[in-house]
């Protein structure tokens, strides 16, 4: 299994916040198991929708990845764009990833609702927007990884039928 991480951050960018907690923290849940990936690209972008599609774009037509997660610019800030930018190069939505993290963390942070994250697939590679802070990664992370090896062997060929 093949990720790749993307964190949205302006101030991430601009300089105003200098440590990336939650594309840090991403990338070592990625290692354990179910998903036991491997990190095959991380960048860090601003909350720019042209921006971030490029990548996007650029990691899944070259195949870099089975999976692009992508964290923060969910929300309802002026610039959130993260689910506008993936839902700019999907093929396909997949829509019941995105519910499936708001429905299940939203028990426990009713929060959780505020977040517009996208998840669909373009070519053979899936893409998932998480929210941006530490927490809100680890509770989407642990609901979503037990859905990510099932879906990356159909989307890849590996399983035929059930
Ligand atoms: N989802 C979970 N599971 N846990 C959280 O703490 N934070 C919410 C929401 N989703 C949160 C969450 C909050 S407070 C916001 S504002 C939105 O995600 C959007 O966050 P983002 O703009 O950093 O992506």
């Amino acid at each position: 299994m093949r990720v790749a991480l993307l964190t949205i951050s302006t101030s991430l960018i601009n300089g105003q916040r200098t440590e990336d907690a939650s594309g840090n923290l991403l990338e070592n849940l990625i290692q354990r198991p179910p998903l036991s990936a491997e990190l095959t690209a991380r960048a860090a972008v601003q909350d720019d929708i042209d921006r971030i599609a490029a990548i996007l774009k650029l990691w899944c037509d070259s195949g870099a990845a089975d999976i692009v997660l992508t964290t923060g610019g969910t929300g309802f800030a002026q610039d959130d764009c993260a689910p506008e930018a993936a839902r700019a190069v999907f093929d396909k939505e997949a829509p019941g990833i995105a519910e499936a993290m708001r429905a299940e963390t939203a028990a426990k942070t009713p929060l959780a609702w505020l977040s517009r994250a996208a998840a669909g697939i373009r070519g053979k590679t899936i893409i998932i927007n998480l929210p941006g802070s530490p927490k809100a990664v680890l509770e989407c992370y642990t609901v979503i990884e037990k859905l990510l090896p099932h879906a990356v062997a159909i989307l890849t060929g590996e399983i035929l039928q059930h």
